[in-house]
């Protein structure tokens, strides 16, 4: 594949959705891996890569290079027959080798979760006691002091950007059975890599466009301005309920000129350029957006159960969670009534030595956006898990040979394995792997191949998926732990159930994952605690919360808190 026909492929990924990280289907994440399409978020870093080693080859030349490096494998025995018969060519006990090294590397026993919650809690304490007290944890405050009340009134809009697609949308509140109105826009790469009022100029103009479309029912009254929740869901300096800076961009956007901007200025300024009639009034992470709507949807339920904690679990992971204010001190602002503040933590920054990293890890984070930043996040995210899987299988193929005498040309193309892959495969459930092996076939250019050796895919699957989900239930028990909702209700903890509101593509479409996830925080809390921990999916909570926040804060509304 020549570098034109590699660009062009993933310029085309841009324009799909990333399946389960984005909101595409399993079904269309089905039919985009027929189409030989991969629905991955991209990393120019880790094209650049691919660009810089082959930029200047011939189809030829590549496969030539590809047949040198083949050939520098000394410890396999040549391939007679099937290509891809692991008995008959690979080295199967490199192999084996490979995977136990990996299955050791990965292993988190509960010994060592508890030691990472420790650490986790400290680092928690150092980011709430001072600005940048912490070496991992922003520990944001996010002006969002108490939760919504459900008497919120008026049409309200949201803008949801935290990935390769935003969305638009309307919700009208206090008016039953009104659906919200979403419009999902895909960011195209020039855009994501380019300049910053680039950036905030498009999405204004997509914003111009939804509301052009709208009847005159929705046309804001005479002196007022539609009001919009911008959820940005990047680490942000929050100043105010509607302002913030940005820190630093996540998940593979690049814009330029955008760190240490108010990026609610930036877009107020672009909407303002387009002439129109409206206003950001509520600045939040998607974190926030879910446990607010995860909390309005328990207030209702009216079963006293608490949302405390919210996780994102998609391209990138965050959490946040109510944190008593005088548990803040690095607060100089008034005391809230309610006594609390959402902290959002950005907990993909934490990177403890004592996690369990191995050298596929530390090869995909030297070639990313971000090297040495997110580490926690590179280990557990959608965005990532796909190519550490690739990482493993490209070893084996160049170690063990285990794809057959010459390593597959895809195999050394970043990115192009995804999580959505790594889920599928990990889940199958036929008894001859057949998706393992369509997967394996149209993506990864390696057909034939044998039960064995599909059985060793799912098992790399497995170990770098477990290793994730078991970190993120760590990462659960730390907040608990950092509350005081850890221990059981004897010791005067609250009474209320805790919830956890849980929302991104990686949770909701990865049984496997969740249940490996849950496992390992009742394992941390003991089953008796566990009971009155919910772990819960909250859905499309980050931009209906942001709607909601907007109308919380509204300038024009009566209501709000
Ligand atoms: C961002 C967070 C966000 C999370 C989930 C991370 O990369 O830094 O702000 O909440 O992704 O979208």
């Amino acid at each position: 594949m020549t570098f034109a026909m590699l660009r062009a492929s993933f310029t085309s990924l841009n324009s799909v959705q990333q399946w389960g990280f984005g909101s595409v289907s399993p079904a269309h994440a089905t039919q985009l891996m027929h189409a030989n399409v991969q629905p991955h978020v991209l990393d120019m870093r880790m094209i650049e890569s691919v660009n810089n080693s082959i930029r200047h080859l011939s189809p030829t030349e590549i496969r030539s290079k590809m047949k040198r490096r083949s050939l520098r494998r000394v410890s396999i025995k040549p391939s007679s027959g099937v290509a891809n018969d692991m008995h008959s060519g690979s080295d199967w006990d490199k192999a084996e080798f490979v995977l136990e090294e990996l299955r050791r590397q990965c292993d988190t026993p509960a010994d060592l979760l508890y030691r990472l919650v420790e650490d986790m809690v400290e680092e928690m304490k150092a980011g709430l006691a001072k600005e940048g007290g912490s070496k991992d944890y922003k520990m944001i405050l996010t002006y969002v002091d108490k939760l919504p009340s459900g008497k919120e009134r008026g049409h309200f809009y949201a803008l949801d950007l935290g990935g390769t697609n935003f969305r638009v949308l309307r919700v009208s509140f206090g008016q039953d059975g009104s659906t919200p109105v979403f419009q999902e826009v895909s960011i195209p790469q020039e855009i994501m890599l380019g300049q910053h009022e680039e950036l905030f100029d498009y999405i204004a103009g997509k914003l111009a466009e939804f509301v052009s479309k709208e009847d005159s029912s929705y046309h804001p009254r005479p002196g007022c301005k539609r009001e919009l929740g911008f959820t940005f869901s990047f680490p942000i300096k929050q100043t105010s309920i509607d302002s913030g800076e940005l820190i630093k961009w996540t998940k593979g956007f690049a814009v330029e000129g955008t760190a240490g901007k108010d990026v609610v200025q930036a877009l107020n300024e672009a909407m303002e350029r387009r002439g129109l009639d409206m206003v950001v009034t509520a600045l939040v992470n998607d974190t926030v957006g879910t446990l607010a709507v995860a909390s309005l949807a328990a207030s209702k339920a009216d079963a006293g159960d608490e949302v405390m904690i919210s996780v994102i679990l998609g391209t990138g992971t965050n959490a946040c969670y109510v944190e008593s204010i005088d548990a803040i001190p690095k607060w100089k602002g008034p005391k809230p009534s309610s006594g609390n503040m959402i902290i959002s933590m950005e907990w993909g920054g934490f990177s403890s030595s004592l996690l369990p990293r191995t050298q596929y890890d530390e090869a995909l984070d030297a070639v990313s956006v971000n090297p040495g930043e997110q580490i926690f996040e590179k280990l557990l995210s959608g965005m990532y898990l796909g190519d550490i899987v690739r990482r493993v299988l490209l070893r084996l193929a160049e170690e063990a040979a285990l794809f057959g005498p010459s390593v597959p040309p895809n195999l050394l193309i970043p990115c192009i394995l995804g999580t959505p892959h790594v889920s599928c495969m990990h889940q199958d459930k036929s008894s001859d792997l057949q998706e393992v092996g369509r997967i394996l076939s149209n993506v990864l250019g390696i057909h034939e191949t044998s039960l064995e050796l599909r059985k060793l895919v799912v098992e790399v699957c497995s170990i770098i998926a477990k290793r994730a989900a078991r970190l993120a239930g760590a990462g659960i028990v730390g907040i608990l732990r950092k509350i005081g909702r850890d221990r059981s209700k004897h010791d005067g903890s609250s009474s209320h159930r805790t919830v956890v509101a849980m929302d991104g593509g990686l949770y909701e479409h990865y049984p496997l994952f969740r249940a490996e996830m849950k496992a390992a925080v009742v394992e941390l809390l003991g089953s008796e605690v566990a009971e009155n921990v919910l772990i819960e999916l909250s859905k499309d909570g980050s931009g209906i919360g942001a709607a909601l926040l907007a109308a919380a804060h509204s300038k024009y509304s009566r209501y709000g808190w």
